[in-house]
């Protein structure tokens, strides 16, 4: 079983009761003067009463099971909501959604509701705001959809997001003038799950260093049919640095670009494109051939639109695009940003060839939209005002005797990855109150980039000048740089905050964004 499992969720007889405590090594940084605010205390309750409401109810179902799902070609037993993505589930705003898991997994399983400011204890945690799912059981998930916008769900239990259990949630603005004709939603994955081995088996070898998996790890080069990635040949000079894992597959909405999936529209309608990177442990850029794309969405919140040829992606990070469609059929490229690969869907408005699952396009090479090129919406800003309080999180890691990860005091050995120098389990939560203005600075002493998400809220990224810019829950920090970000601390409870690599997260680099009064 994987370490994040044991840490957090082996615990799984406890009670809730007992969870916030001693079961999370919290009350060991505690004082005696305050109390943790627990998923299950009246704060929590008041908040989720203060949500706005429509009256509408969303209900449905997902059963979590292993079994073979078709990639377009390779048939893999992976683990799934049933298809790869899963089901996208719809709501408007303000709607409350209730979902019934059934886990018919052989392992204890959550479900995480990515970027969604919703109830503490519905956030999917296991040991942390509710018990494991054991197999066979099931959990009721019922809560307030309180912010438009494009988000995604996902286990919260060892590597389980690196196979195919995860979907889209779309949550429907209706006061949205929506300036389009249909809308697309497109799903970004990095793919091993029955090739030859499980995401607890890559897991496995790079805890143990045993060197196949990563060109970091090595120089074994990379596994599966097309024997990805040597050492050294995997790095971007766009992030820093990419993944550690080269995968033999990556998928748009569950398919290898050998038989991709076909978008069509009009020529000249516009189309609005909800992007979800899904992927444990590679960022992308999309780019549409012969198009160029209008970014006005960040994790679900408006952006001043912005115009360009592709985009990157970390794992965890949503965008929307608008693009008006040409004539023709047009390849759209999710380049495995670094490593060699890349998934493929196809957009097509007319007959004709379509584009060979080798196409590149030249859209990926010209101008690349990421974080800096974003300014929030007038109604997405974050108010200026006085920092209450500044957390810095240093990320460190270990890669077995690697030069330069940096950040762990050198003589560590093994695949550790860690906030202030702490793994998870021996993490220093970051205190904060109710009501607070918080900035988190978040420094990356490593050559990695990680994609930073926080639980339960939508931060402001700090622009040079200092001021709450775009609102995102998920920012790439590159290698050796920092980033900061303020967040309204209005959203009572215990919140992981971690990077969006499972592996990274898996090996150590999670901590708990923790509300006491
Ligand atoms: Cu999608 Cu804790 O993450
Ligand atoms: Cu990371």
């Amino acid at each position: 079983m994987a370490r994040r499992t044991l840490l957090a969720g082996g615990a799984g007889i406890v009670g809730l009761g007992a969870l916030g405590l001693s079961a999370f090594g919290l009350s060991a940084c505690g004082s005696a003067t305050s109390r943790l605010v627990t998923p299950t205390s009246s704060a929590v309750e008041a908040a989720e009463r203060a949500r706005r409401h429509t009256g509408r109810t969303v209900t449905t179902r997902l059963t979590a099971a292993p079994g073979p799902i078709d990639l377009g070609g390779p048939v893999v037993d992976t683990w799934s909501f049933g298809t790869v993505p899963g089901p996208t589930i719809r709501t408007r705003a303000g709607d409350r959604l209730v979902v019934d898991l059934t886990n018919d997994l052989p392992a204890p399983t959550t479900v995480h509701w990515h970027g969604i400011a919703l109830r503490n204890d519905m956030d999917g945690v296991p040991g942390m705001t509710q018990a494991p799912i054991a197999p066979a059981g099931s959990f009721r998930y019922d809560f307030t959809v309180p912010d438009p916008g494009t988000y995604f769900f996902h286990p919260h239990v060892g590597v389980q997001l690196d196979r195919g259990l995860y979907g889209v949630l779309v949550v429907e603005d209706p006061a949205e003038p929506g300036d389009h004709d249909q809308e697309w939603v497109v799903v970004l994955d990095d793919w091993v799950d029955g090739t030859g081995r499980t995401p607890d088996d890559v897991m496995s070898e790079l805890l143990s260093g045993s060197g196949s998996t990563s060109g970091h790890m090595g120089g074994m080069g990379g596994y599966g049919p097309g024997g990805y990635g040597t050492s050294g040949d995997m790095t971007s000079p766009l992030l820093g640095g990419a993944g550690d894992i080269a995968y033999p597959h990556y998928l748009v909405n569950g398919r290898v670009p050998v038989s991709p999936v076909t978008l069509t529209g009009r020529p000249g309608q516009r189309v609005r494109m909800r992007v979800v990177n899904a992927a444990a442990d590679t960022a992308f850029r999309l780019a549409v051939g012969g198009h160029q794309l209008s970014l006005t969405h960040a994790d679900g919140f408006p952006v001043v639109p912005v115009t360009g040829d592709a985009v990157l992606l970390g794992m965890g990070e949503r965008v929307d695009l608008v693009l008006t469609l040409g004539d023709g059929a047009f390849p759209l490229v999710a380049a495995a940003e670094g490593k060699h690969g890349h998934g493929l869907a196809v957009v097509r408005t007319a007959a004709g060839a379509a584009p060979s699952s080798t196409a590149r396009t030249t859209e990926l090479d010209g101008r690349v939209l990421t974080v800096a090129d974003l300014a929030p919406a007038t109604s997405a800003a974050l108010p200026v005002r006085r920092v209450d309080r500044t957390h810095d999180l240093d990320l460190g890691g270990s890669m077995g005797g690697m030069g330069g990860m940096g950040g762990m005091g050198g003589s560590s050995s093994g695949y550790v990855w860690t906030i202030n120098g702490r793994t998870f389990e021996h993490q220093q939560p970051l205190d904060v109150r109710q009501g607070e203005r918080v900035r988190l600075r978040l420094r990356n002493a490593t050559m990695m980039f990680h994609p930073m998400h926080v639980h339960g809220h939508t931060f402001a990224v700090v622009d040079a000048a200092g001021r709450p810019g775009a609102r995102k829950d998920t920012v790439i920090v590159a290698p050796m740089r920092s980033v900061v970000v303020d967040l309204d601390a209005t959203n009572p409870g215990q919140w992981m905050t971690h990077c969006h690599n499972a592996y990274h997260g898996e090996a150590g680099m999670m901590t708990t964004l923790s509300y006491r009064d």
